[in-house]
């Protein structure tokens, strides 16, 4: 990733030092990457790890450099000056501690108080990304799953707008394919008098609805014919079918919408009927560069490595999911000119993923390289299991309402305040406030603080935990530092402009040195696709913070005004990670 603008990171400022190095001790390998990492030992602040791979190529060869520490001298000797760095030292094989200079971080720190930590953003060279994520099914369940779906890749699309890149955020709901001919003619035959409105629970109807109209379907062959020829129909245009399809589509809407309302995420619904029209010419491109074949009936792209081909017209000459997910690569990619899309599912799909991104690159539509622009990124992730460690059901039954589990975050997260008398202290809508931003903040944050890839266990107790790595934890760390900035009396805006901000004691650095971090994590999670690294920083952050309140007075003490700056700037940080995992950040609690 590339970084221009103002404000390049330290790690890659030093990656840039290094590489001026480099070039000037070996010449005859230009291009040579720069390894350049944060530090993990006390001797230094990063580390640059490029001397044992020189040295293996360059051994007995070399007059100049006769051990793999000698290249690590002779490296950090050719660094050239810079304000950034404070001191370096060679470890055993050769290894560069680099100590960053506090004076930097002061600086660096202090200006981005000023001029905003959107100063901060890294930039990652591209413009336009696709996010598509949650993307339930009309008329089926939208399950933890799709909640799953939903916070992640919420989560990818606010880092990928902090860098300053234009997000489409997609929502490609299930809404097309024959389904809904065998669903619509069963309301037609059983329930001619079907209003939507009149229904109580529509969706759960519609779901129960659903399932008897499959039954019938498997069962009886007249039904299927039926319809079969509905489809037909629907997909003519003929207007009973169409408004009977359109009133379906919007009772599952209003079900998802009131999910996103609660979570405060926005999509925008792009289904895959948006896709169906301009599918037959996305074939027939890629008819026409030899890429399909005929297999028992049906067209198929073969995929290099695979023994099963991707189905792309089915044998009665209809289109399937891979149908529709080609053509919505093909008009992600020329249409709405994307630099970058993602797909945000479990990881049960990455092999659909896989054939179809095989199939765009073929058509050379992605790049051949997969690290080059346009490319398109599976974001796969693991189940959600209940607390038998089977899969996570809310309810007994059938039908799972996610609206039913954010109740119960909120309404824990509530007694919660209850019992600590936040109701004698509070007007009644902040106490309602507080317990949505805790009450989601942690259904988020336990989901996003794990390693998307792994399973996790939803368990309410542990995510609602004041004492655990939780939002809760985490959102009373904050309100603290708000708390200590207020109980200050100062102006901290005012404090900006005329104070200075120094990082003198050991704990300050060690706080100071997490602060200038920030963008480097940023870049690391986008790299990787995964938000956990944002977690665990922030989680660090508040620990790195209790250590310097512990040992550094701030109210009262001479370094009042520095500390203070501190304060804010760690509280400034904190609520940008906030921001970025969708938790609402309180200020005081
Ligand atoms: N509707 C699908 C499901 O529930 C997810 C769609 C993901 N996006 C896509 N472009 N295929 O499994």
């Amino acid at each position: 990733m590339t970084t221009s603008g103002g404000c390049v990171p330290a790690r890659q400022q030093l990656a840039t030092l290094v590489k001026d190095a480099l070039g000037s001790l070996f010449p005859e390998d230009a291009g040579m990457e720069p390894l350049v990492a944060a530090c993990t030992n006390k001797f230094g602040d990063y580390q640059c790890n490029n001397a044992m791979g020189i040295w293996s190529k360059i051994k007995g060869k070399s007059s100049e450099f006769k051990s793999p520490n000698a290249v690590g001298q002779g490296i950090a000797k050719a660094l050239p000056s810079s304000p950034l760095i404070e001191k370096t030292s060679v470890a055993g094989p050769g290894f560069i501690n680099i100590i960053v200079s506090s004076r930097w971080m002061e600086e660096r720190i202090h200006k981005m108080l000023i001029d905003g930590l959107g100063s901060w953003a890294p930039s990652l060279g591209l413009k336009r990304a696709v996010v598509d994520f949650s993307s339930p099914n009309i008329a089926k369940e939208m399950h933890v799953g799709h909640l799953r779906s939903t916070i992640i890749g919420d989560s990818i699309a606010k880092m990928l707008e902090y860098c300053n890149v234009e997000v489409l955020r997609r929502n490609h709901v299930g809404d097309w394919g024959t389904q809904f001919g065998m669903l619509i003619e069963y309301l037609f035959n059983e329930y001619p008098n079907w209003d939507q409105n009149s229904e109580e629970h529509a969706v759960d109807k519609l779901q129960a609805l659903y399932k008897s109209s499959k039954k019938r379907f498997d069962e009886d062959p007249l039904f299927k014919k039926q319809a079969q020829q509905a489809v037909v129909l629907l997909q003519g245009g003929d207007k009973r079918y169409r408004e009977a399809w359109e009133q379906i589509c919007s009772i599952s809407r209003n079900e998802f919408d009131q999910v996103y309302n609660r979570l405060r995420v926005v999509l925008e619904e792009k289904g895959e009927s948006f896709y169906n029209p301009y599918i037959p010419s996305v074939i027939k491109e890629l008819e026409s560069k030899g890429l399909v074949s005929e297999s028992e009936g049906a067209r198929v792209i073969h995929v290099e490595g695979q023994n099963i081909p991707l189905i792309v017209v089915k044998t009665d000459g209809g289109f399937n999911y891979a149908s529709t997910d080609l053509t919505a690569l093909w008009y992600r990619l020329n249409v709405e000119k994307a630099d970058w899309i993602v797909y945000v599912t479990d990881v049960g799909q990455s092999l659909h993923f896989e054939m179809v991104f095989y199939a765009a690159r073929r058509a050379g539509w992605l790049a051949a390289d997969v690290k080059q622009l346009p490319k398109a990124t599976h974001v796969g992730f693991g189940l959600v299991l209940g607390p038998d460690g089977k899969r996570f059901r809310t309810r007994a039954t059938e039908v799972v309402r996610l609206a039913d589990l954010l109740d119960e975050a909120k309404s824990r997260s509530e007694q919660g305040l209850v019992d600590r008398g936040r109701e004698d202290i509070w007007e009644a809508d902040e106490l309602e406030q507080a317990a949505e931003a805790l009450g989601y903040g942690a259904v988020k944050y336990a989901d996003l603080k794990n390693n998307r890839t792994t399973n996790y266990t939803f368990n309410f107790d542990q995510m609602l935990d004041v004492r655990g790595n939780t939002a809760v934890y985490l959102l009373y760390a904050h309100a603290r530092i708000c708390s200590i900035i207020r109980k200050s009396g100062k102006d901290i805006d005012e404090l900006k402009k005329i104070g200075s901000l120094r990082l003198a004691h050991e704990n300050e650095r060690l706080l100071g040195l997490h602060l200038i971090r920030f963008p480097e994590i940023i870049e690391d999670a986008l790299a990787d696709l995964l938000p956990n690294t944002v977690c665990e920083y922030l989680y660090n952050l508040s620990e790195i913070f209790t250590k310097f309140y512990s040992t550094c007075k701030v109210i009262g003490s001479s370094e009042e005004t520095s500390r203070l700056l501190l304060c804010e700037a760690a509280a400034v940080i904190m609520r940008e990670c906030f921001e970025l995992l969708g938790i609402t950040p309180l200020y005081r609690l």
